[in-house]
């Protein structure tokens, strides 16, 4: 495997926390300290902070998401935002299938894929979140579980558009619980889901996936779980709130 031909991706997850006036004041907080970054630097926002997130990194190297996108262009979908709303914004990447709209809003895996599906159709880059629970860990169920939802999440998506794809591999149990999983952990499970992709696509589509960590990943533990050869960046909830917190984790990233 050489990590070397992929480039990493620190992402932020911001889930649904602070105000187009907060967004604003962070991003210029962050932009001088991640200036510098020689990996992609990306924060997934809340919708109705896009614009001042896109406004606050215009001309920086700072690129926006989305959390969430629904899978019609348009629609009586009441409360729903479709991908080509967040392109036509300006939006780069959209997160789908993050544990907590798995665990709390109904999402499934085939839900996943049609978000997926449509997100990678309107040009956006998906960051499209697996990850077993504590229960499946302890089942030792926890490569085979990723391996699925890796496959159905996919489904659909040529090799081509593996480019507009990233996986990131988060263990339910250490999402904002301040339990990271070691690296070694990281590092295995990353593994497999880049033998998935050489199984269904084939080794250079695997060899090219960027494929993120997260799960309380900060700026103490960054460096070495990024330093795994498997671990191309990492997807950050609560350490992305931090402009100095996310600059060493990106700081890690671009090492
Ligand atoms: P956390 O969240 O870093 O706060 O654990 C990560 C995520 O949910 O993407």
């Amino acid at each position: 495997m050489n990590k070397a031909v992929r480039k990493a991706v620190i992402a932020g997850n911001w889930k649904m926390n602070k105000t187009p006036a907060e967004t604003t004041e962070i991003i210029n907080a962050m932009k001088p300290l991640v200036k510098d970054a020689d990996c992609s630097v990306v924060l997934c926002v809340p919708y109705v902070d896009i614009h001042a997130a896109l406004t606050a990194a215009e001309g920086s190297n700072i690129e926006i998401g989305a959390e969430n996108c629904h899978w019609e262009k348009s629609g009586a979908y009441t409360g729903e935002i479709s991908a080509d709303m967040l392109t036509a914004m300006g939006v780069k990447y959209v997160i789908t299938g993050h544990s907590e709209r798995r665990q709390y809003f109904g999402e499934t895996d085939i839900t996943v894929n049609k978000r997926t599906l449509a997100a990678v159709n309107a040009g956006l880059t998906a960051i499209v979140c697996v990850g077993e629970t504590l229960e499946q860990r302890e089942q030792g169920i926890t490569g085979e579980l990723v391996a699925m939802q890796t496959k159905i999440a996919l489904g659909g998506i040529s090799k081509e558009q593996l480019n507009k794809i990233i996986i990131a591999y988060e263990p339910v149990w250490a999402i904002g619980t301040g339990k990271t999983a070691t690296a070694d952990q990281a590092e295995e499970v990353c593994a497999v889901i880049r033998e998935t992709i050489a199984k269904v696509y084939d080794n250079e589509a695997a060899e090219a996936l960027t494929i993120q960590y997260g799960g309380s990943m900060n700026a103490a533990n960054a460096d070495e779980l990024v330093s795994k050869v498997n671990v191309d960046g990492g997807l950050i909830g609560g350490a992305s709130l931090k402009a100095e917190d996310f600059s060493i984790i990106v700081k890690a990233a671009s090492k």
